[in-house]
């Protein structure tokens, strides 16, 4: 029996993601940047069986419906590529909120990219990893990288992740609700594209704001990538909360801390808010920050759980054969 084991860590986006130009290859309207983080890791083992069907238990239960059915769509291109017909159990265990707007979807396709790979007998480079990954859930593209990477847009071959040069950062994860979310981000960008008026200009903008980001990382300004990081987070939010019906994420709490993190930056310590497609607040700083940020925000009253992150590893197959099976 081949079976390999996988981690990879969530990434939160300074450039965000919004808006797919191919729904069937997953490939995103405009490129993103992101940091991968050392906290919340994704633990996934694949193991090929003799059965009829895959099976896929998620955080210790037996998953169905939509994460099921993406989970067996994402094998079965693994096997056709593969030349297998095995089917396979699929366990894996997330150690931070699922589905609540930080990144489940990208630690958790990229260790199923690396442990399928691995076990199916596929390339384990991180090129085609992060190609893989990425048809399980965008975001998961930048999560086999560690650190700061871009993610392509372009065409199936070159829409992958690469690191990309940056000063260290640090990240402040502030949860308000570690509930699912109502909407899934896959169906909220797919309804912002379709109806949402400003969409177009989130694209456009987004190009922009991309290059302007990659810039800054290179020369180190880290004062200009976080304003771009508050500004990608508020126009992607912005782009969300007018399409049809609407799709609100963040909640009250979440608004107050991205102005509780304003307030601390006229404090004189310079941290930037962002948000995912969820209500968790996560501000970014520079590492020796990293410790009153977290110190402000849990006196504030408006979190739960406070954690910091640095910047975290890529993906690893900690434990595994590959071979046909
Ligand atoms: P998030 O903000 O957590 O990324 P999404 O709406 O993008 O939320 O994705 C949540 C979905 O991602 C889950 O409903 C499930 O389908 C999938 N998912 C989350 N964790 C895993 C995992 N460890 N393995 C496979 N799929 C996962
Ligand atoms: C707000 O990668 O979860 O986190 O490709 O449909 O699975 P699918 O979507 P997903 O979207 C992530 C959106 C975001 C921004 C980001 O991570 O860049
Ligand atoms: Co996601």
């Amino acid at each position: 029996m081949t079976a390999a084991t996988a981690r990879a860590y969530p990434n939160i986006a300074l450039v965000k993601y919004w808006g797919k130009q191919d729904a069937a290859l997953n490939l995103p309207a405009t490129g993103s940047l992101s940091l991968t983080l050392d906290v919340f890791p994704t633990t996934t083992t694949v193991e090929l069986v003799d059965g009829p069907e895959d099976a896929f238990e998620l955080n210790g239960g037996v998953a169905t419906g939509t994460p099921a059915a993406r989970v067996v769509a994402f094998l079965d291109l693994v096997r056709e590529r593969a030349g297998s017909t095995a089917r396979a159990r699929v366990t894996s265990v997330n150690a931070g909120p699922t589905g609540a707007g930080l990144a489940s979807s990208a630690s958790g396709f990229a260790a199923l990219a690396a442990a399928a790979s691995a076990a199916y007998g596929l390339p384990l480079d991180a090129p085609s990893l992060s190609r893989l990954a990425r048809r399980g859930s965008g975001s998961a593209a930048r999560s086999i990288l560690p650190g700061v990477s871009v993610w392509h847009a372009g065409d199936d071959e070159s829409s992958y992740a690469e690191p990309v040069a940056s000063p260290e950062l640090a990240m402040v994860v502030a949860t308000v609700d570690g509930g699912p979310k109502a909407v899934s981000s896959r169906e909220a960008m797919n309804r912002t594209a379709a109806t949402s008026p400003y969409y177009d200009g989130w694209v456009t903008s987004t190009r922009a704001t991309l290059d302007e980001m990659v810039a800054a990382a290179e020369r180190g300004d880290y004062t200009r990538m976080g304003e771009l990081t508050e500004l990608s987070a508020l126009r992607m939010h912005a782009s969300i909360q007018a399409c049809d019906p609407p799709v609100r994420y963040l909640a009250p709490a979440s608004v107050a801390l991205f102005d509780r993190v304003a307030a601390l930056r006229s404090e004189g310590v310079e941290a930037y808010a962002t948000a995912d497609a969820g209500p968790n607040v996560v501000a970014l700083c520079r590492p020796q920050d990293r410790d009153a940020v977290a110190d402000a925000l849990r006196g504030s009253g408006l979190a739960g759980e406070v954690t910091v992150a640095g910047s975290g590893p890529g993906v690893e197959v900690t434990d595994g054969r590959a071979g046909a099976a």
